[in-house]
């Protein structure tokens, strides 16, 4: 049994300097591709659920599958991570279907839509982690909205992300307010906010600092250099995946993603948590419409599914070696849920905030 808490893994994440992929599953396929991926190359992993994957593969799916990951790869460290969490329910019924961590999103209101203000999100988010924390479950927080540097809008899609326009100083994390913030609601992670949005339309141009803000990440490290980073946001959106789409029929306008390369910056910075869907889709999308454009008379699932998955382990892969993720689960010895709980009560695992305000 390889399940693992978010803190523990960013914990390791940090103290051996590399980040971890957060890849969105929806389905047994992803899950298994992931999987493959992570073993080929020995590297932990965080799968995480939206409310959205929730809804469509039904709680008692997902839960069965995470457990069925675990048995055919005991070896591989995973955490289960709820993405995106709106309200106290949403992250305790999680943490109930055996997610050993939660994102609670406070920096929206319930409905996922309207920005939310800062009192608001410290109110909520130090609620759930108190209660996470009591049965050993980690928290990662948010502070900033995700959104546009080059429109200043938010990122409204698909009924998640803030609507309309947002202020400047909105869509970017303030560094003197995150030391508040982690000090105040004990979050185990904080995911910033830098320029990047979810979805494949981030940038109209490859991005330069003044639209993909790393040196806020930079000046958030700084001012505390032993909280776990979360990048969202953070698909690269490749060239090579845009084409093949194309090729095989799609209309997907030119568009740019997060390169790589800046993550890799990131990592550098404090970054251990680097959320990954858009790719997902994408390289699994290129290979569905491949292989309908080139078999017209193609209709077994599984002549889609397995490309498809093929696809999506090669992408994994590809970001587990970038990060420095690989080579890692091998080394991590796993510390159950109920000793977490037993080390936050304890105030072993208080943020790192002590480290932060001393340096
Ligand atoms: O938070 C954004 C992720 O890409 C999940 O997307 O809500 O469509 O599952 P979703
Ligand atoms: P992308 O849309 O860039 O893949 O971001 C995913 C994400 O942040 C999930 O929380
Ligand atoms: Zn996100």
């Amino acid at each position: 049994m390889a399940r693992i808490t978010l803190r523990q893994l960013l914990d390791h994440a940090a103290e051996h300097g590399y980040g971890v992929p957060a890849f969105n599953i929806n389905n047994m396929e992803q899950g298994l591709a992931i999987m493959e991926a992570a073993r080929a190359c020995d590297a932990p992993v965080i799968i995480q659920a939206s409310r959205g994957a929730r809804s469509y593969a039904n709680d008692i799916m997902l839960a069965k599958m995470m457990e069925a990951l675990t048995e055919i790869h005991p070896t591989i460290p995973l955490c289960i991570h709820q993405d995106h969490g709106n309200n106290e329910a949403t992250c305790l019924s999680a943490i109930r279907h055996g997610f050993t961590s939660v994102m609670m999103d406070g920096s929206l209101m319930a409905d996922a839509k309207t920005a939310a203000s800062y009192d608001y999100n410290v109110a909520i988010t130090e609620r759930v982690a108190r209660m996470a924390h009591w049965v050993g479950a980690s928290v990662e927080g948010e502070l900033g909205v995700l959104g546009s540097l080059e429109t200043g809008q938010g990122e409204a899609e698909d009924g998640h992300g803030a609507e309309g326009a947002l202020a400047h100083d909105q869509l970017l994390t303030d560094p003197d307010q995150a030391v508040d913030f982690v000090t105040a609601t004990r979050v185990d992670a904080l995911a910033i906010a830098c320029g990047t949005s979810h979805g494949a339309y981030k940038f109209t141009r490859k991005p330069d600092g003044d639209i993909l803000a790393m040196q806020v990440i930079e000046a958030i490290h700084e001012k505390l250099p032993n909280t776990h980073l979360v990048m969202h946001g953070s698909s690269s959106v490749p060239q090579e995946l845009q084409d093949i789409i194309n090729k095989y029929g799609g209309e997907m306008p030119q568009t740019f993603g997060v390169p790589v390369e800046e993550i890799e910056r990131g990592i550098r910075h404090g970054v251990r948590k680097v959320n990954i869907d858009t790719d997902c889709r994408m390289a699994m999308a290129g290979q569905f419409r491949r292989v309908a454009t080139q078999g017209p008379r193609e209709f077994d699932p599984r002549k889609f599914l397995k490309p498809a998955m093929d696809a999506l382990r090669d992408l994994c892969r590809d970001r587990f070696e970038r990060f420095g993720t690989a080579g890692n689960a091998s080394k991590i010895k796993v510390i159950a849920m109920d000793e977490m709980a037993k080390r936050y009560a304890a105030g072993k695992l208080d943020p790192q905030i002590a480290t932060a305000k001393a340096a």
